[in-house]
């Protein structure tokens, strides 16, 4: 298991770019099963959950080439590129082929329910075991299972898996709105299904995320007619069949405003009074909302068509926040918002209206000196002057870059546990902080059970 090492605190400084979105990227690769030609994907993030994706459709039949540069066709060896268009891949996937997703890569990542529409609407049967994915509170599908129905398909679960089949799904009105909001995931399933229904659908309460944005426009690039994409209504007029294309996926909003974050939390130390972190292959619009929270906190940020740049030399204010769907600020920069506000001159508050039990960074926030207390989905934190190096553990994808952050403050070394969590959702985010000036350092660590094995063998054989 890796950790990494970090001393801080150490002011950042510099250009990096950002990747392509995880959360646009993976509905995606999951809507090219419904292309009948073949499919090319740019700014694809080289990142866990994406390999998870990758194997998913290898299972189910599909093609894959292995990554390129979009640029020159050139291969990429694994985990480099993360260039403005960056590394692509090309996918093919055939009408006939396995429609059960094995249950260990189900169990790996939530994303994987998001291949059961495209399953159903072009092979008219798919089986898929429940997902897992990050322990952020609970995460049900009722709303996904409620509008496949909808759309004509028959499921049932039996032993953990949803089995579903269907003749031509037909369209049907749709409403997905959930007890907080609408389901991201959920829209992308249905929104991908209702391609090939027969008939109009019409999608109420839609995530307007981004993300679902970016699918809707691969969709239609592959034939499908959809409207109203980034809007609570979509409108999907059923199509006989889906073409090919070529697609680049948007830039990860969640991975610039974490760099952003990086910049601000260690800003107060540069020896130059601040700092610059500036990040290059942004949509600045998609982070309006993270931009505004780190203005109303104030952070000096400028912005053009596809770049942002924080300055940053002092503590932040203290702010009330709340996590809502887009165009509130994402659930996802709650944990990251949550240490940045640790160190923040006087009390704040920090609500999470999607995932209320997503605090579970707090108890290790605390850890490096951070006062938080957690009551009802709100965070309470007194924001302090200074944290301290601490070990820590992550519990989930976002809260281990939110530890990640606390340690670039705070004086002396932390190390970082779990950081597996953060290999599924950032692509190199250790090696972007290093150019930044950041001191991490990636420690691969022997498990106490290895290291035994290891010592057990000769040590010819050891060696
Ligand atoms: N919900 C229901 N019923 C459903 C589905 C969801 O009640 O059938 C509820 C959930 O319990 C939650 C709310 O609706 O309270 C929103 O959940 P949503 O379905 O939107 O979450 P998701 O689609 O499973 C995606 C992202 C998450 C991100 C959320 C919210 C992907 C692969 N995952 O999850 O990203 O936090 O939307 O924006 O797109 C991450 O990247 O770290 C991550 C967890």
């Amino acid at each position: 298991m890796d950790c990494f090492r970090i001393d801080g605190p150490v002011a950042l400084s510099g250009s990096v770019p950002v990747a392509g979105s995880k959360n646009a990227a993976l509905p995606i690769l999951a809507a090219s099963l419904l292309a009948e030609e073949p499919v090319e994907l740019r700014r694809i993030p080289q990142l866990g959950d994406v390999r998870v994706m990758l194997r998913v459709l290898e299972c189910l039949g599909a093609e894959i080439s292995p990554w390129y540069h979009a640029a020159d066709s050139t291969p990429v060896p694994g985990g480099s590129a993360s260039m403005p268009g960056g590394s692509a891949l090309a996918l093919s996937v055939p009408d006939d082929g396995p429609c059960e997703v094995p249950a260990r890569l189900a169990r790996a990542m939530r994303a994987s329910f998001c291949v059961l529409g495209p399953l159903l609407a072009r092979r008219g049967r798919g089986v898929v075991p429940l997902p897992g994915g990050c322990r952020i509170g609970p995460r049900p599908i009722d709303l996904h299972l409620a509008g496949l129905a909808a759309l004509g398909a028959e499921l049932s679960v039996e032993r953990d898996r949803v089995v579903a089949s269907a003749g031509r799904l037909r369209g049907a009105t749709i409403d997905l709105t959930g007890p907080r909001g609408s389901t991201v995931t959920g829209t992308a399933n249905i929104l991908s299904a209702a391609t090939r229904a027969r008939g109009k659908t019409v999608i109420l309460g839609a995530a307007c995320e981004p993300e679902i944005v970016d699918l809707g426009r691969f969709l239609v690039s592959l034939g499908a007619r959809i409207e109203g994409l980034g809007s609570r209504v979509i409108e999907v007029t059923g199509v006989d069949g889906l073409g090919g294309t070529r697609h680049t996926v948007i830039p990860d909003r969640i991975e610039a405003a974490t760099l952003l974050l990086a910049g601000a939390i260690t800003g107060r130390w540069a020896s130059s009074a601040e700092s610059t972190v500036r990040l290059t292959g942004v949509s600045p619009g998609d982070l309006a909302p993270v931009l505004a929270a780190l203005r109303g906190i104030g952070f000096d940020i400028a912005e053009g068509v596809d770049w942002v740049a924080i300055r940053s030399a002092g503590r932040p204010l203290p702010a009330q926040l709340a996590a809502e769907p887009h165009p509130g600020l994402p659930t996802d920069v709650q944990a990251q918002f949550t240490a940045l506000l640790a160190l923040a001159v006087g009390r704040s508050t920090v609500r999470d209206d999607v995932f209320p039990e997503r605090f579970r960074h707090v108890a290790q926030l605390r850890r490096f000196g951070a006062s938080i207390t957690v009551q009802a989905g709100t965070a309470t934190i007194d924001g302090r002057h200074a944290l301290r190096g601490a070990t820590v553990v992550a519990s989930d994808l976002r809260a281990s870059s939110a530890l990640v952050l606390a340690a670039l403050a705070a004086g002396g070394r932390s190390t970082v546990r779990g950081i597996h969590h953060l290999d599924r959702g950032y692509e190199l985010l250790d090696a972007k902080l290093r150019s930044l000036g950041a001191r991490i350092e990636r420690v691969t660590q022997e498990t106490a059970g290895r290291r035994a094995a290891r010592l057990a063998l000769p040590a010819a054989v050891a060696g």
